[in-house]
């Protein structure tokens, strides 16, 4: 698979960086780059940088940096050719059709979503057929009409090898039923289907793909919920389940509740902003998609011990990611689907009620904290507002924060200034703290890239520079090629990475950033892009690079002297010329 490089150009100017990057980072201009919240990894303060100049990203926290495209693959989870089909898509450019239909991760992930549309439609079968008689009847005793049954694609797995055999007969092979996972290989050495006798729920991605399932099984037994283990096309942490459905919202507000049935009994309620968790706890990647769709999430867990622990973490989750929350508590019943059943044809109305009384994130928080202490008496009250202290200070909002206080202030006949003194107090501390553990050197010595850094730093950062320098600056490739040579190179890995962009100035080709994934790995892409942009960062120098040749220059002499086993050709000659002029 290769692609022009007149089209990854096109690509890559047709979406800009901090255009694309937008929409999923809340970014803040900082000089000639920008910054926000890292969406890979979970942070307090900013260290994800968006370097316009280089049209790249770096993260100075969890070290995940590159160009668009690289950017694109980790935050929608695609390979990379479904990344380049995604930003094309993006930017209304068609794809050069040769290129991607032979791509090998393609062609298998098209067959699993075949796969899982014909097992999804096998089950749904079975279950208005006579084996399914006990399924639809306990699909039906759950409350669920025949509407929510077909709008959901709900089915049945039966006891039985039917559905091996009729996905076979569909020309399907044994390896890619593995691969899918709707089957395994038994003791014995013969496929057997992966679900047996169990109420089907089909999962589907954003596109309507069906790409995994959960069964449940009718009445007791373990595992009560089985589902689709991960597969080429199915990440339990990076999927919510009817988001497909609920995506379509103008509010721009989802309810997040826990289970398959939750979401279903809500959205035959006519909540069809319902989404859920595919029985694991919420994931910062999960967040990240909510937030495409929605501004506002009203947490609407189980009320169990269970389901107030997952709440509290939602919450922290959601709130860093810049996602306004509210909590429903479900009066006297397990869960919302639970809730509908007991009150009947009165279920959507009173649960309308209960979901306009739920309450923002900070408010549940509070209450939860005031049944655990005696406020009647004065320790009681200390320890009480002190805890309470700490869960206001983490609003970034001034304004919310000051509302809070008046609450309390009102509530506790006291004044306001001490809680604004105690929270200022809290807020520098978390400050501190979150900066001590956020704070990492990137392109520090210790790295695996260019482990020869460590013991040649000069020369590395020379090196750096100059290859900085001439990426941004490709015109000057003849000027830097008269004066420095790859042999120069102290480091292995930069003198490959000079090699390879000199090459292809020679060439008269372009040298961009989105170019490097040709060459090098994912890993080493991203710190050649945090050199890149950091230097950039700075802006360049011809003083600076005549500089950073002379150091290079010294380095890579010093570096001779010391290991002569190490030479290459080019240094042995530079040797004899030095010593000839030298006289030596
Ligand atoms: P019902 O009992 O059918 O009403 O299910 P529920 O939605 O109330 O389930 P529960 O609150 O027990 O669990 C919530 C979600 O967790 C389910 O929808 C499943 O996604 C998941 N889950 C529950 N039990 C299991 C299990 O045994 N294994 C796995 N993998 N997931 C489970
Ligand atoms: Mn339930």
């Amino acid at each position: 698979m290769a692609l022009s490089d007149e089209f990854l150009q096109e690509l890559k100017s047709r979406n800009d960086i901090v255009e694309v990057v937008s929409q999923y980072v809340n970014l803040q201009r900082a000089g000639r780059l920008y910054k926000g919240r890292c969406p890979f990894h979970h942070e307090k303060t900013p260290s994800f940088c968006v370097y316009p100049d280089t049209q790249s990203v770096y993260c100075f926290g969890c070290h995940v940096g590159g160009e668009v495209i690289y950017f694109i693959r980790k935050i929608e989870n695609l390979d990379y050719i479904d990344a380049v089909k995604f930003l094309a898509k993006r930017a209304g450019m068609d794809m050069p059709e040769d290129n991607f239909q032979n791509n090998d991760n393609a062609v298998r992930q098209r067959r699993i979503y075949e796969i899982n549309r014909e097992t999804a439609r096998f089950f749904h079968q079975s279950l208005t057929s006579f084996s399914g008689t006990e399924a639809l009847a306990y699909l039906r005793g759950r409350g669920l009409s025949n509407k929510t049954i077909r709008h959901f694609g709900l089915g049945y797995a039966p006891n039985s090898f039917r559905l091996i055999d009729y996905l076979k007969s569909k020309g399907f092979k044994d390896e890619e039923l593995l691969q899918a996972n709707v089957a395994h290989m038994s003791k014995k050495g013969y496929l057997a289907s992966r679900f047996f006798n169990r109420v089907m729920f089909p999962i589907m991605d954003l596109r309507g793909n069906v790409i995994a399932f959960g069964g449940r099984i009718m009445g007791d037994g373990k595992p009560k919920y089985l589902n689709t283990a991960d597969t080429p096309v199915f990440s339990k942490s990076h999927q919510l389940f009817a988001l497909n459905f609920a995506k379509n919202q103008s509010a721009r507000t989802l309810i997040l509740s826990e289970g398959y049935m939750d979401v279903i009994a809500l959205h035959q309620a006519g909540f069809t902003n319902t989404i859920a968790t595919l029985g694991t706890s919420l994931t910062q990647q999960q967040a990240n998609l909510i937030h495409r769709y929605a501004d506002e999430v009203v947490i609407c867990y189980d009320s169990d011990n269970a389901g107030i622990t997952a709440t509290e973490r939602a919450i922290t989750i959601l709130r860093n990611t810049g996602l306004k929350v509210r909590v429903l508590t479900i009066p006297g019943a397990k869960d919302p689907d639970e809730f509908m059943k007991s009150h009947g044809d009165k279920g959507p109305s009173l649960f309308k009620v209960i979901l306009e009384q739920s309450v923002m994130d900070i408010d549940y928080r509070l209450e939860k904290l005031y049944d655990k202490y005696d406020t009647s008496t004065t320790q009681g009250k200390i320890d009480y507002l002190t805890q309470a202290m700490h869960i206001i200070s983490i609003s970034d909002n001034p304004i919310e924060r000051n509302l809070f206080m008046a609450k309390l202030s009102e509530k506790f006949d006291m004044e306001k200034s001490s809680m604004e003194e105690s929270i200022a107090k809290i807020r520098r501390q978390e400050k501190f703290r979150t900066l001590r553990n956020e704070k990492s050197q990137p392109l520090s010595e210790n790295n695996t890239v260019n482990p020869e850094k460590k013991a040649n730093h000069l020369g590395a950062v020379a090196e750096e520079y100059i290859i900085a320098y001439l990426i941004c600056n490709p015109e000057m490739c003849q000027y830097i090629n008269s004066k420095i040579r790859e042999a120069d190179f102290v480091t292995t890995f930069n003198r490959k990475v000079f090699t390879f962009i000199s090459g292809r100035i020679n060439e008269g080709k372009s040298v961009e950033l989105v170019f490097l994934s040709q060459q090098f790995s994912e890993e080493e892409v991203a710190y050649i892009t945090a050199y890149v942009s950091e230097n950039a960062r700075k802006s360049f120098s011809r003083e600076e690079l005549d500089n950073c040749i002379n150091v290079l220059k010294k380095e890579s002499s010093v570096k001779i002297r010391k290991n002569p086993s190490e030479l290459v050709d080019e240094d042995l000659r530079k040797i004899y010329h030095n010593r000839r002029k030298n006289g030596v």
